[in-house]
């Protein structure tokens, strides 16, 4: 016990907890369930849907632990009956106004929603009556909304607002008339929103979820004319083997392979090839800025929620921005030139697919600049929940699969690529190559410890070369990069001259496209850490550690590319930003 520890006792029972946390999270550290809806920890703590009321001696009402802090000597009782009705009656409430389609609902089995109605034994609504919302939003790419499923908890605004700091979600109305809605009800699509789909992993019902591209891909692969290849990023292996209830942190990349060819791609890629070759044409061009006075900080462009951001927020930033297209559309656009080529394929019956972390993903494979001669780089992408389904609908037992490598060239890939999934990983990534090119030997000590870490902001110098010290900066999530752009505006980061942002906090681990975690679960566990964990032991053990020593990617640019950073790359795997409209 420490001088800000606080003793109070809860069903009867005495517990120790540091002091200025509320009641729900004491007992929960206490192995003392109460149950939740709209809390979300240090996101949304706002008391709004009464599900979590306990029973405080001496106050005359129920109280709502997410919000109600541990004071010394207090009494607090979870279960009364008094407690559990007023639990039931607000349960039953929502309920009421809930579109209740749960057997066709992308959200059965992992709705925090029906979890509760089975804990809580409501069998029937008895308040049934008109519901308030109805519209489904569906304009945007990435994100769909559907207002008859929303209960009002307000994580997605949170989210959105403080997190993110996007701001384009609020609440209209009042009582039955209230909802969340993009400012000026607009859609999604029209107000700015970066498509990150943090909303979506952050939503405990089935309001917010993907625009899904399943079919297409379906349909893509039932289609004897088309030639169908599959590219798979870094962090869906740290995560997809949630969906079967393999534990967090379990990398399955034999088992991503192994289903990826089950389910008939005519090949099975990694997205990690393109994120080796990300790093020769980012490294080439960040040595050519800090030696020919280029733009600096220069600013990695691998993540597409965060290119919207800068095309959308700080246009007048976007020199900073790397040229570089994402590992993604590196992958798409040389599967349809070099790949469609060495394999007599036209590119036109080339479809490309990639599974993705990430929603903001599927508005990036249909931006304009990211095609090659009319063919878009990338034509389906789907997330890794996507690809979950699939495995899913093609009943295979994905647990007991066997580990099968990615097909040979496309498929090879470094430790470096792999950790691209978590923040800190294209940064050291780079550095690796950076440093062995400058120096012109191959470093042993490539273990960069002060850039890894879900650390929101982190800041480095690194020893390059004797003569040349690189600082550089990390982030991830969108108030963190706010902080960044605002620190370049104000001359913060003057000397720096590296930034790697993410919009997602924690990296692509924690996109958008990710497996849903409960927030109780997410009180538990850093969900961020324990995937990025998956990454940096698959990097350990790999072969070929430095992006530059992969041998497909030497092969690629000995046989097709050039020179990094030379014309053909150029023309394949850079590209152009513009502003875009906030409304
Ligand atoms: Fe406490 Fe919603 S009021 S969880």
């Amino acid at each position: 016990m420490t001088m800000s520890d606080v003793t109070f006792k809860i069903n009867n029972m005495e517990i120790t907890v540091p002091e200025g946390i509320t009641v729900l999270e004491a007992a929960r550290r206490h192995n003392i369930d109460i149950p939740t809806l709209c809390n979300l920890k240090d996101v949304n703590e706002i008391g709004a849907c009464r599900m979590c009321m306990v029973e405080v001696a001496g106050a005359k009402a129920l109280q709502a632990a997410c919000v109600y802090p541990v004071a010394p000597g207090i009494e607090v009782f979870t279960n009364t009956p008094r407690a559990r009705k007023a639990r039931r009656v607000n349960l039953e409430l929502i309920l009421s106004n809930h579109h209740r389609e749960c057997t066709t609902c992308i959200r059965s089995e992992n709705c925090e929603l029906q979890s509760l109605a089975k804990d809580l034994g409501i069998s029937d609504i008895p308040f049934e009556g008109e519901k308030s919302g109805h519209h489904i939003d569906d304009l945007s790419p990435s994100i769909v909304r559907d207002e008859s499923k929303c209960v009002l908890c307000k994580r997605c605004l949170a989210i959105c607002n403080k997190v993110q700091k996007i701001g384009v979600l609020g609440a209209v109305g009042r009582g039955f008339t209230s909802q969340v809605q993009p400012v000026f009800n607009k859609s999604i699509a029209e107000v700015g929103c970066i498509n990150c789909g943090q909303c979506i992993v952050n939503c405990p019902v089935g309001a917010l979820k993907e625009k899904s591209d399943i079919n297409r891909v379906w349909d893509a692969l039932g289609d004897p004319t088309k030639t169908v290849v599959v590219q798979s990023a870094p962090a869906v292996r740290a995560a997809l083997g949630e969906e079967f209830n393999l534990p967090m942190g379990t990398n399955v990349t034999g088992k991503l392979a192994a289903a990826l060819r089950r389910l008939n791609f005519d090949g099975v890629f990694d997205t990690d090839f393109g994120a080796d070759v990300t790093i020769m044409e980012e490294g080439t061009e960040l040595i050519n800025r800090v030696k020919n006075g280029g733009v600096l900080p220069m600013i990695t462009s691998c993540s597409p929620g965060w290119i919207k951001m800068i095309e959308t927020y700080y246009p007048e930033m976007i020199p900073h921005l790397s040229s570089c297209k994402s590992p993604q559309n590196m992958t798409g656009a040389l599967l349809k030139s070099h790949y469609a080529e060495m394999n007599g394929i036209d590119p036109k019956d080339l479809v490309v697919v990639s599974v993705m972390p990430c929603t903001a993903k599927k508005y990036e494979v249909q931006r304009d600049e990211l095609s090659v001669d009319g063919n878009q780089d990338v034509d389906i992408s789907i997330t890794t929940r996507e690809l979950a389904r699939m495995i899913k609908e093609a009943r295979l037992d994905f647990p007991a699969l066997p580990d099968e490598e990615f097909d040979p060239y496309y498929g090879d890939y470094s430790g470096a690529a792999v950790i691209f999934g978590a923040t800190g990983g294209v940064m050291e990534a780079a550095v690796r190559t950076v440093a062995d090119v400058l120096n012109d030997k191959d470093i042993q000590k490539i273990d960069y410890e002060a850039v890894r870490g879900v650390d929101g902001l982190k800041t480095a110098e690194v020893e390059v070369t004797p003569d040349l010290t690189v600082k550089v900066a990390v982030a991830s999530g969108g108030s963190n990069i706010r902080k960044v752009m605002e620190g370049i505006k104000n001359g913060e980061y003057k000397d720096y001259h590296f930034i790697e942002l993410m919009a997602c906090p924690g990296g692509c681990v924690n996109g958008g496209g990710q497996p849903i975690i409960s927030a109780k679960r997410k009180m538990e566990v850093d969900i961020r850490a324990e995937r990025a964990k998956a990454l940096y032991s698959e990097d350990a053990s790999k072969k070929y550690r430095k992006s530059h020593q992969n041998p497909s990617v030497i092969r690629i640019y000995e046989e097709f590319l050039g020179e990094p950073g030379g014309h053909k790359a150029h023309e394949l795997l850079h590209t152009t930003y513009s502003q875009k409209a906030k409304v």
